[in-house]
């Protein structure tokens, strides 16, 4: 039996996330994550989703301790970083700065401890790498911030609002674990030959690089951006199905009803509307398209996927294009360790047959 690409082949059982595209339902663990993004914070579901449970205050204090952690990286971690020229991108120094994770040290660590560890370290090497490549000096972590404002805060260099770590702490939550994504599977397939953690997240990174799964919402900015106003709306829409183009944001392959990430990043922007013009113009143009994918397409239920929102509520924080895959990984981080040590604790390697279609000489 062959199928291209796997499409529909169920490869694992998992028991981290459904993704129930008939009814447009994401859970991690059972649990809707609507009741998850809204009640808690990144760091209360991210370990949920590593631990099947809610943390106690205790345990939810060790965790932060352990992620604060990640957030001074080893001396070596650090100088590889110096030697790596501006040139080479976020994701591809993100790569470089985790594979030189996996000292003795690191590895004796319980695989839960190293998942926290690099979960905390993401977010420090992305922003160094970030602003070696705009020649501003580094700006160290702050441990009195949670997980998202030092991210935010690293970055920046100034205090985040209020309101840009909620926009972005929703999205984080949201886009931590999406099932056998290219990347999960990347990471799964890595760790099942019993290799270890970092090895498995550099794989994750390298896959996450490739704009057919990373990077989208840049797409969705293009498409905002060129729309400006709400009066050019149809012009815009019209133009590109005339063109045979696809509209940016809207359509899935699983989820043939509303994507529920989108519903939810919707109601973040709500929540946010009048503190930025991008919201604004997002929540008022996804009603028309709608209106105008369902009267040239008729019958095909395109509606608006997690990039549409995405890309608004990045725009609305100032986060530029080439921190879109990035921030991607530092919730994705999550659901790959998540899925790693699951494969660890249900251990049979991949190790798939190719059809041999060549010529016999
Ligand atoms: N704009 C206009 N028409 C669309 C769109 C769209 N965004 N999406 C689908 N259609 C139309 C197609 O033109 C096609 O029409 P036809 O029957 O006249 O040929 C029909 O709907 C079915 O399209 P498919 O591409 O076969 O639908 P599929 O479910 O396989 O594709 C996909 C899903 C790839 C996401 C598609 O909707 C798309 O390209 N969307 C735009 C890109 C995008 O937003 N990508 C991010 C996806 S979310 C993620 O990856 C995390």
């Amino acid at each position: 039996m062959f199928q291209k690409g796997l499409k529909g082949v169920v490869a694992v059982h998992t028991k981290i996330s459904l993704v129930d595209g008939e009814n447009g339902v994401l859970r991690y663990h059972g649990t809707n994550v609507k009741e998850l993004v809204l009640d808690y914070s990144f760091e209360q579901v991210a370990y949920f989703l590593l631990n099947d449970k809610l943390p106690t205050e205790v345990e939810l204090q060790q965790f932060n301790e352990k992620l604060k952690e990640g957030r001074y990286l080893p001396l070596h971690v650090q100088k590889v970083m110096d030697a790596l020229p501006k040139t080479i991108s976020i994701m591809d120094a993100m790569r470089t700065a985790i594979s030189t994770f996996s000292t003795a040290e690191f590895l004796q660590m319980q695989i839960m401890e190293q998942a926290i560890v690099l979960t905390g370290a993401l977010p420090v090497v992305i922003s160094r790498h970030y602003r070696k490549q705009l020649g501003l000096p580094i700006i160290e972590a702050n441990d009195n911030f949670s997980h998202t404002e030092n991210y935010l805060w690293m970055l920046n260099g100034t205090i985040p609002t209020s309101t840009q770590v909620e926009a972005l702490e929703t999205y984080l939550k949201l886009t931590m674990e999406h099932g056998l994504n290219a990347s999960t599977f990347a990471a799964r397939v890595t760790v099942s030959t019993e290799s270890d953690l970092p090895a498995a997240v550099t794989s994750a990174i390298g896959t996450m690089k490739g704009p057919l799964h990373g990077g989208a919402p840049s797409e969705v900015l293009n498409l905002l951006e060129e729309i400006k106003d709400e009066s050019r709306i149809q012009l815009v829409i019209e133009e590109k199905i005339k063109n045979g183009e696809k509209v940016m944001g809207f359509g899935h392959r699983i989820y043939k009803t509303e994507d529920p990430r989108s519903i939810l990043l919707r109601e973040a922007c709500l929540r946010l509307q009048g503190s930025d013009p991008w919201l604004d113009l997002a929540t008022k143009a996804e009603k028309e398209i709608i209106g105008l994918l369902d009267k040239y397409k008729p019958g095909r239920k395109l509606y608006t996927n997690v990039e549409f929102y995405a890309a608004a509520i990045m725009r609305s924080i100032d986060m530029p294009a080439a921190l879109f895959t990035p921030t991607f990984s530092v919730a994705r981080i999550v659901g790959w360790s998540a899925h790693v040590i699951e494969q660890v604790d249900d251990q049979a390697i991949f190790r798939p047959q190719s059809l041999y279609v060549g010529k016999i000489k």
